[in-house]
């Protein structure tokens, strides 16, 4: 059967990991994968995480099936760390959340929905986009589009752009906006133009899904979430993807969470019904594990502020080497202002640097960052920074 069968390109991001991973350099650089590393070069586990995790082993006395939606600490608390807690309290009865396998599982389901309840099919990724948006959303049988977002020729938004191609979008379509931390470029909507982004949804009557995967890196918890609460504030649907992989350190967990704000209590749970029925015809119900961690952390204010603590940690050092790597890469060259990697939110940005030189990176160096030149600012370190930008500033002088 399978004979016929040809092996597919690996995945952009996965597969150069593991490329990464089978390098015999002992001095490779990664900065591929969208992991966090500490000094030592090491993706630790928050201390409020082991805690959580070591509490839920000695609580659990049954592995029997949890509710279908997933846990209700897990749901209640992502919902309140999203909204906030008034937002939260205000509008309960019209949000619904499931628990799901990751972020891509939130993207998935929400997908799946989509394919029920929108007419045109239609989805408008930002142009560019995190490249798992593709076979996430066009699997399940939606068309993707792209709208301007990223000027490679300024390193900046092209808001201008951005603002044109919403106002052309169809009524009815749906806008995928990455709720903060820009996947890859780093490129964030300021409040003000969250502001007017919301405004066009709302003149256009579009549907906004918000895939949020890196609350807390930005700017903290509350900042990163300006333009989720403004969008619910302000419109009557709301579709949010999250992710507790990178907030929580919980890659391997595969934690996350389909929401949906709507209307009414009635077209919430419609819309909770129909994520979780695609959740039965798919893998049935999400694993517990890392939502029972989450739940734990969420509804503990002992936990919760140490991992908020640890949280400002890992977002401070990411902020430091962003600057560092910034000011260093303008100290040592002429040929490109770096300043805008400095503006730059989250674990990524994008080098701007052209495609031959990320090649050379790799061939010569050993240093690993993707072909559009995004790189992990969280795979830098003391250590390794310095010979980061003597080699980047090497390849793009020739
Ligand atoms: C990334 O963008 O590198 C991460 O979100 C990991 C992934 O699954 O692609």
């Amino acid at each position: 059967m399978f004979q016929s069968l040809s092996t597919l390109p690996a995945d952009p991001i996965l597969g150069l990991n593991q490329v990464f991973q089978q390098d015999g350099n002992p001095d490779k650089i990664n900065l591929s994968i969208g992991v966090y590393q500490d000094a030592a070069g090491k993706t630790p586990i928050f201390s409020a995480v082991k805690k959580a995790e070591q509490l839920l082993i000695e609580k659990q006395k049954t592995k029997s099936y949890i509710a279908q939606a997933g846990d209700p600490d897990f749901l209640e608390g992502v919902v309140r760390l999203i909204l906030g807690d008034a937002l939260a309290a205000d509008i309960n009865e019209r949000v619904s959340a499931v628990m799901t396998p990751g972020g891509c599982g939130a993207v998935r389901m929400i997908a799946e929905l989509l394919v029920e309840a929108s007419t045109s099919g239609r989805v408008w990724v930002s142009n560019p986009t995190w490249a798992n948006h593709y076979p996430l959303l066009e699997s399940a049988g939606l068309t993707l589009e792209t709208y301007t977002y990223y000027d490679t020729a300024t390193n900046k938004i092209d808001f201008e752009g951005m603002v044109a191609a919403l106002q052309a979008i169809p009524k009815g379509d749906t806008v995928l906006l990455h709720g903060c931390c820009h996947n890859p470029t780093g490129a964030d909507l300021t409040p003000a133009q969250w502001d007017q982004v919301i405004s066009i949804v709302a003149e256009r009557e579009l549907m906004p899904f918000i895939d949020v995967a890196y609350q807390g890196f930005g700017d903290g918890l509350d900042q990163d979430a300006y333009g989720i609460r403004s969008a619910i504030e302000r419109l009557p649907e709301v579709l949010i993807a999250s992710s507790c992989s990178k907030n929580f350190g919980l890659y391997r967990e595969r934690t996350g969470a389909a929401i949906v704000v709507s209307e009414s209590a009635r077209a919430a749970n419609a819309a909770k019904s129909h994520i979780m029925s695609a959740a039965r015809r798919c893998y049935s119900m999400s694993p517990y594990h890392g939502g029972g961690i989450v739940g734990l952390i969420l509804s503990d204010d002992g936990l919760y502020q140490e991992w908020r603590n640890e949280l400002e940690t890992v977002r401070n050092r990411m902020n430091l080497l962003r600057d560092q790597l910034a000011k260093g890469l303008n100290d040592v060259q002429s040929k490109i202002d770096f300043g805008f990697v400095g503006d730059s939110k989250g674990m990524f940005c994008f080098l701007g640097i052209p495609r031959e030189s990320v090649l050379t990176l790799r061939s010569e160096y050993a240093i690993y960052l993707l072909e559009s030149t995004r790189i992990n600012l969280a795979g830098l370190s003391e250590k390794n920074l310095p010979i980061v930008i003597e080699r980047v500033a090497d390849v793009i002088q020739r």
